[in-house]
């Protein structure tokens, strides 16, 4: 990492998942876009995933006002839509070039054995997969589909890193997802623990103020993965389409 003006290899880029780490000259395929793509940013929440993304039109939809109305304040010039992202998607999946959605985990998580012994019993939500399989038919752009990793079988097999478990048609290479959660109080160094405070500082995000803040912060992806799994995108869009990019690659170890 002592290349000159902070520039990382694609590598380098790959194994930096450090928060404390200074802003770097990040050599993503974003930079030889000729032009902006349009991305659906579907279940946006404040938008952990979509913090380092750059040469993007974004929607975003959210269904929690008061989360959307956050969003709003982090990425001034998003569009945001507060609405059903699962209907959204049905209804507008061909506009975008590229689709993220982020469906909520709850249902999927290894939580809910915990939940049973509280005598709690919940199915888990179907439309993670209905997504999954629409969009893998009837989807001719690119996308990917997030979540956790779940505690049954995944019944369409995913990409897994970290916590996270993603869906896509487009390779997302591996990535070492080391979160270096900073914390003077002695506790684990995970997600599951951290504090407001410590979430911030990881995801890089101002405070703000919201409902269930911990929570908002807990689901965020780690903005540095979402700059890697958006990369993988472009790598395969640039395939697919290179008059859309610049040829200058000497920044990028592909
Ligand atoms: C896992 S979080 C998204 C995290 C986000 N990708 C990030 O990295 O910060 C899921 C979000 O979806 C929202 N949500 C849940 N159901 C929804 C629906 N039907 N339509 C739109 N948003 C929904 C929740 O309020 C929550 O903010």
């Amino acid at each position: 990492m002592n290349n000159k003006a902070n520039i990382l290899t694609t590598a380098e880029l790959f194994d930096n998942t450090f928060v404390n780490v200074e802003p770097l000259v990040i050599p993503n395929f974003a930079d030889l876009l000729k032009k902006k793509i349009k991305v659906l940013n579907n279940y946006g929440g404040v938008g952990g995933n979509r913090k380092r993304w750059q040469n993007v039109e974004v929607t975003m939809v959210e269904q929690n006002a008061e989360i959307a109305e956050q969003y709003q304040k982090f990425y001034p010039e998003d569009t945001v839509i507060v609405g059903d992202a699962h209907q959204y998607l049905l209804e507008h999946f061909a506009e975008f070039q590229i689709k993220w959605g982020s469906p909520p985990c709850p249902t999927h998580s290894k939580i809910n054995y915990s939940l049973k012994g509280q005598g709690i019993y919940r199915y888990p939500d179907m439309k993670l997969y209905e997504e999954i399989i629409f969009l893998q038919h009837f989807d001719t752009e690119l996308w990917v589909i997030e979540n956790v990793q779940p505690y049954y079988k995944p019944l369409v097999e995913g990409k897994k890193i970290g916590r996270h478990l993603f869906w896509s048609n487009f390779k997302i290479t591996d990535y070492d997802a080391k979160y270096k959660i900073e914390s003077d109080t002695g506790r684990k160094p995970i997600i599951r623990e951290a504090q407001i405070p410590e979430l911030l500082k990881l995801h890089g995000l101002e405070d703000f103020k919201i409902k269930n803040k911990r929570q908002v912060l807990r689901n965020c992806v780690f903005p540095e993965l979402g700059l890697h799994v958006f990369n993988c995108a472009l790598a395969e869009l640039r395939q697919r389409q290179p008059e859309l990019f610049y040829e200058d690659t000497s920044k990028i170890a592909v």
